[in-house]
């Protein structure tokens, strides 16, 4: 199963919370539960909110009674505004919202073409995701020679995508391309997704990985143990990429250890409009701080800091893998000028 579907009015997906212990299969039918559930982290991850915010538009086309073209956009401008206050980093949910927007305004014809036509766009973007994923695969994948071991952070597998990944679809390419690797990844806190999901995809798939806490990254770059390091992005601005917490200081740290550092990221996920002091960094409940698997580990009342993603300059970066090739920062530069 891919990690979001779409069945005849019905947005099928897997509750991301609950992994690894329990599959909990959550069945959508309308643009607020879709809402809820990316607020909530059961859909996360920058390409999948793309997908989850287009078929959120779906739903509501497809669910609605409106009875002129004029209603219908009226009703998707209301479903996609709720969408966009679910979480505001990642550009990919937005970017999709825009994409199915657009073709809605400029559907002709009657209200059943207008909500056939957003239906097939919210198709078509998850669809397209899957074949950059493994584009980006095939571009990253000469990045990683036979007996690396390659760290990554958070996770930018299958599951935060509609399906193979990003910088796990360079590891997944380079495994199927016959190299003999290894994978560390983080733990990923407050939320575990590297050690909830990233380890389970790739124990599901058979690639060797091994799991550490955020803060032995450190010690196991200075030790030399890692020989790449590939994550994912949830939008790269001008000067920066912006990801999972946690993706500077390991940037940093390969820096000083010359380890290669590399985003895997396909161009929905660019945003050349704006530099890093513009865009709203997640804040997220101080609860996901206080507790771990819901067992309290603070004292109650402590002040807590909870940023979702911080934002690493583009000097760290070794290159982007996207699904047309790979850039250097200064081609990334380039790639700017030539946009604007
Ligand atoms: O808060 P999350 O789990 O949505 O954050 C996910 C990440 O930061 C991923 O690295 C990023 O979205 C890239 S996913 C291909």
């Amino acid at each position: 199963m891919k990690t979001i579907e779409w069945k005849e009015g019905i947005v099928v997906t897997i509750d991301q919370t609950k992994l690894p212990t329990e599959t909990i299969i959550l069945k959508m039918t309308s643009c607020g539960e879709v809402a809820e559930a990316i607020k909530t982290m059961k859909i996360r991850g920058a390409p999948l909110l793309g997908a989850a915010a287009g078929y959120g538009l779906a739903l509501a086309a497809y669910h609605s009674n409106a009875k002129t073209k004029g209603q219908l956009m009226k009703e998707l401008i209301a479903s996609a505004q709720a969408l966009r206050r679910t979480r505001p980093t990642a550009i990919n949910l937005f970017w999709a919202l825009e994409r199915v927007l657009e073709k809605a305004r400029g559907a002709e014809g009657d209200v059943a073409t207008a909500v056939s036509l957003v239906i097939d766009e919210a198709e078509k973007i998850a669809s397209e995701d899957v074949d950059i994923n493994k584009a980006i695969g095939k571009h990253g994948s000469p990045l990683i020679d036979d007996g690396d071991t390659v760290l990554t952070h958070c996770n930018a597998g299958r599951l935060a995508t509609v399906d193979y990944g990003t910088a796990l679809g360079v590891i997944r390419a380079a495994w199927k391309d016959g190299k003999n690797i290894n994978v560390i990844a983080t733990e990923t806190r407050p939320l575990l997704q590297g050690s909830r999901l990233t380890t389970y995809e790739l124990l599901q798939d058979g690639i060797p990985v091994t799991l550490i806490t955020d803060n032995m990254a450190g010690y196991v770059l200075s030790k030399g143990l890692i020989n790449k390091i590939v994550v994912g992005a949830d939008r790269i601005v001008t000067d920066a990429v912006i990801n999972k917490i946690g993706t500077y200081t390991i940037a940093v740290l390969a820096k000083e250890n010359n380890v290669p550092f590399y985003v895997a990221a396909p161009e929905s996920t660019f945003d050349l409009e704006r530099s890093s002091k513009n865009v709203l960094i997640e804040e997220r409940k101080a609860d996901e701080v206080v507790r771990f698997n819901d067992v309290l580990v603070a004292p109650t009342g402590v002040e807590v800091l909870n940023p979702a993603f911080d934002i690493t300059p583009l000097k760290y970066v070794s290159a982007i893998i996207y699904e047309k090739g790979i850039l250097h920062p200064k081609e990334f530069r380039r790639l700017q000028l030539n946009k604007n």
